[in-house]
This record gives C-alpha cells, sequence and structure tokens, in this order.
C-alpha cells in the first residue's frame, strides 16, 4: 500500500476534490484498491461519498484508540473506493493526543493503518488546513506528497510553510517525498505562468505539467456524488485523468 497524500495548510486549493479524483481515477481506469481516509472535521470527502458518521468509528478514532481499530473504521461506498471518514470528534482527538504523553503521539496512524497495508493499493489522505496532530500522523505515514495550488495572488502565500512541514517528518520518516505541485481551478492567463516560475524559483517546487481547469461541473457535482462519476467526460475529469497518468509515470 502506497500512502499518497494531498496536502497545503492552505484552505480551498483543491485538496479534497482532487483526493477524491485521484482516489476515483485509480479505482476505475486501474482497477487499484483504495482506501481514502479523511482527517478534516469538516468531512467533505466522507460526505460526498455517503460515509460519513456522527457516532461510528472516525479518523478521529485512530489518533486514541488504544487497541487496533482501524478495520471498524472503514466505511465501504457505493463507488468501489473505501472511506475512513472524519468528523467533529478529531477536535477532542487532537486535544486528547497532545494530553497523552505515556504512548508516542506521532506514530498513532502508522500503527492503525499497519494491518490494512496488504489490501490496499492506495491509501489517499485528505487533509484539513489545520496543523494538528491528525496532519503530523498523516505524514509520517505518508510515501508521496502532492500540492495542490491554486494559482492566484495568494499563491506563494505559506508555500514555504508546507514545505518546512514536510522536512520536519523526516526525522519519523524519512522516506516521505513530495512528488510535486499541480494548479488547481485554472483559468488561462499570463499570469499563471509568472506564478508557476515564481514557484519553482523561489521554494524549488517541481509543477506537473498538468493544470485542473476550472468548471462549473465541480461546484455542481457536490450536490449529486463524487465528481469523477457525476461529470466524467468534464474538462476537468479530463485533466485528472491526465494528471494521474502524469503522476504513475514520475514513479
Ligand atoms: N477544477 C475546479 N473547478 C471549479 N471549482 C473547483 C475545482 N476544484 C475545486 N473546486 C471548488 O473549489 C472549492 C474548494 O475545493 P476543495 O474543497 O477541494 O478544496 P480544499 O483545499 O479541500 O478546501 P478546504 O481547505 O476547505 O478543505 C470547492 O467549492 C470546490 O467545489
Ligand atoms: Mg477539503
Amino acid at each position: 500500500m502506497k500512502v499518497l497524500s494531498f496536502f497545503s495548510i492552505k484552505g480551498g486549493v483543491g485538496k479534497s476534490v482532487s483526493s477524491m479524483a485521484f482516489a476515483q481515477i485509480l479505482h476505475d481506469d486501474y482497477g487499484k484498491r483504495i482506501l481514502l481516509v479523511d482527517i478534516d472535521k469538516q468531512a467533505n470527502t466522507s460526505k460526498t461519498f455517503g460515509c460519513y458518521t456522527p457516532d461510528g468509528f472516525t479518523s478521529a478514532d485512530l489518533l486514541t484508540a488504544k487497541s487496533l481499530i482501524a478495520d471498524k473504521a472503514i466505511r465501504h461506498s457505493d463507488y468501489g473506493i473505501d472511506v475512513i471518514p472524519a468528523n467533529f470528534e478529531l477536535i477532542r482527538a487532537n486535544k486528547e493526543v497532545l494530553l497523552d504523553t505515556l504512548h508516542p503521539q506521532q506514530l498513532r496512524f502508522k500503527r492503525q493503518l499497519a494491518p490494512l497495508r496488504d489490501r490496499y493499493d492506495y491509501c489517499i489522505i485528505d487533509y484539513p488546513i489545520d496543523d494538528n496532530m491528525a496532519v503530523i500522523n498523516a505524514l509520517v505515514v505518508t510515501d508521496e506528497v502532492l500540492i495542490p495550488i491554486k494559482m492566484d495572488r495568494y499563491a506563494l502565500d505559506g508555500m514555504e510553510y508546507v514545505i518546512e512541514t514536510i522536512e520536519g517528518i523526516k526525522e519519523f520518516n524519512p522516506n516521505i517525498q513530495l512528488k510535486g505541485c499541480f494548479a488547481t481551478m485554472y483559468v488561462r492567463s499570463n499570469l499563471y505562468k509568472e506564478g508557476m516560475s515564481a514557484l519553482e524559483t523561489s521554494l524549488g517546487l517541481k509543477f506537473l505539467k498538468t493544470p485542473i481547469r476550472q468548471t462549473v461541473k465541480v461546484g455542481e457535482s457536490t450536490f449529486e456524488k463524487p465528481f469523477i462519476r457525476y461529470s466524467p467526460t468534464s474538462s476537468a475529469a479530463e485533466d485528472y485523468r491526465k494528471l494521474v497518468a502524469e503522476y504513475l509515470s514520475l514513479e
């Protein structure tokens, strides 16, 4: 099982839409067995896949349970993808981990997900914008990171911290690899090229070639079903398929 993280500390940049699109495409087009882990208390991904639970086991329990409970937290969605959902319990769980200094605080997901390694080809993690114990635990178990970037005036803000965070995790997880970033909600403009080269030169970030175009279909899909199933022929769905192929060619 390879753990792929769509990580950024920036809000509304396409972390959730990209996590869900990669999960669906790797499953539908490549026959991969996918576990999608939601660690955002907003639970957009859990809800989109019909896996939200207000009181069942969730990613919060992966942080706090003393016994191995990941199995109990897995929900089988109608889209061929298994989901470990999130809910607001993550707020309590994050505090609880900080207070529990008797057990290692960064290795909780690693321990919980270990028994699932042969059952899935990919574990894809959708991140919140918070900097918390769930995020640290998720990065500790991550093999590869992709950073979605919404190319606008604010695209550079906070990017240093994103890179610093990944570097800092190497103390616990020396194998974590930043595969690169990619543009989301792309609209054709010269500013895009300028922004991209600013990020490449100032931070040494590698951009994947395929930008994800902006389309109203993504917003519409949130009322219906996961985007790739809702609008498989839309421009952004086409782009995500190209991006997945590009990502796989990097390996
Ligand atoms: N390619 C796209 N075209 C149009 N709208 C998009 C596209 N990608 C994402 N969006 C919209 O942009 C918003 C943010 O996307 P998304 O929820 O994936 O970002 P996020 O980084 O997960 O946000 P958060 O920080 O709140 O978790 C959503 O309303 C989503 O529907
Ligand atoms: Mg999100």
